[in-house]
């Protein structure tokens, strides 16, 4: 078996390298446009293997989709990411020319493939890639609400002073500092719901630390961040070779599903064999629908800009 991972650098050698690890495929195939980097990357890797004592391999490769022929899974991860300051909506322009051809490219050899975007504006990526690519809905899979989910348990674990596997809590909507809702009320500690452990206050502050984690990694780092980025990607290309059927926030193409339609946006999906199985009713209360409307408009305002390219 084999997956593809477009674009080497930091997120996407990181997935890679979770994924070679995890040995979710015998072979994982890492392409990059820059000369010799992936083939440099995956050596590295491959390097690792009586380290973390794993047998599955890396192999890099340089525009080279021959070498990603028959893959189940492609994980798209090529383009610019951001820099201090930076929205992931300022990447539009580059990105979506990116997108577009990696996922002609991609399906010419791996007809079969469900395709994992994490390429950002995430939201607006998959939609390009949904509308663009002809494939079934349920093929394509934007991811950015598994990680801002794990920030979100990272943020109420340091908050509560208890470990984050503890935790469970979701955030849905877009993957952008004001359009991502992380869900406070339906959040719980050991079966319990976080707000009895903690002030509205603090837990206001928890989601607002939420929804900017990926822009104060930008300001500490200088770039965009990759550990929990390529993990996220990798627990969720788990799901898919080994058909675990979990339950992610993953952004996908909506057809009046949480009151939205020609969309693809974050929600609960069950995630398997088949890409997103099934979409998994919240039941949001009216606040919740509401911000998920708003984040939908601001979704959908981007969405437009594709036309104008
Ligand atoms: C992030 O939130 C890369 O969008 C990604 O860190």
């Amino acid at each position: 078996m084999k997956i593809t991972v477009v674009g080497a650098g930091n997120v996407g050698a990181t997935c890679a390298e979770a994924m070679v690890r995890m040995e979710l495929a015998t072979e994982i195939v890492l392409l990059d446009i820059k000369e010799g980097f992936a083939e440099g990357k995956a050596m590295d890797m491959n390097q690792c293997a009586t380290l973390h004592g794993f047998d599955a391999k890396v192999k890099g490769v340089t525009s080279d989709y021959a070498a990603t022929a028959g893959s189940e899974v492609v994980v798209i991860t090529s383009g610019l990411p951001r820099k201090p300051g930076m929205t992931r909506e300022e990447l539009i322009g580059t990105n979506a020319g990116i997108v577009r051809s990696v996922v002609t490219n991609a399906l010419q050899h791996s007809p079969n493939a469900i395709i994992v975007v994490i390429s950002n504006p995430m939201d607006t990526m998959t939609y390009l890639a949904a509308t663009q690519s002809g494939l079934p809905k349920n093929r394509i899979i934007g991811m950015g609400g598994i990680l801002d989910s794990s920030r979100f348990k990272y943020y109420l674990s340091e908050a509560m002073g208890v470990p984050a596997s503890d935790l469970q809590g979701t955030v849905i909507g877009g993957h952008g500092d004001t359009t991502m809702i992380p869900l406070t009320r339906l959040a719980t500690y050991q079966s319990t719901p976080v707000s009895s452990h903690m002030t509205e206050e603090k837990l206001a502050e928890v989601k607002a630390a939420t929804m900017v984690g990926g822009a104060t990694l930008t300001g500490l780092i200088g770039t965009s961040a990759w550990y929990a980025p390529g993990a996220a990607g990798a627990a969720l290309v788990a799901s898919i070779v080994r058909d675990q059927k979990k339950v992610f926030p993953c952004c996908v193409y909506l057809d009046g599903e949480y009151g939205q339609s020609d969309i693809c946006l974050g929600v609960p999906v069950v995630i398997g064999k088949n890409g997103w199985e099934k979409i998994v009713d919240y039941k949001l209360n009216d606040e919740e629908q509401a911000a998920f409307n708003k984040s939908a408009d601001a979704v959908r305002a981007m969405n437009a800009v594709l036309g104008t390219l």
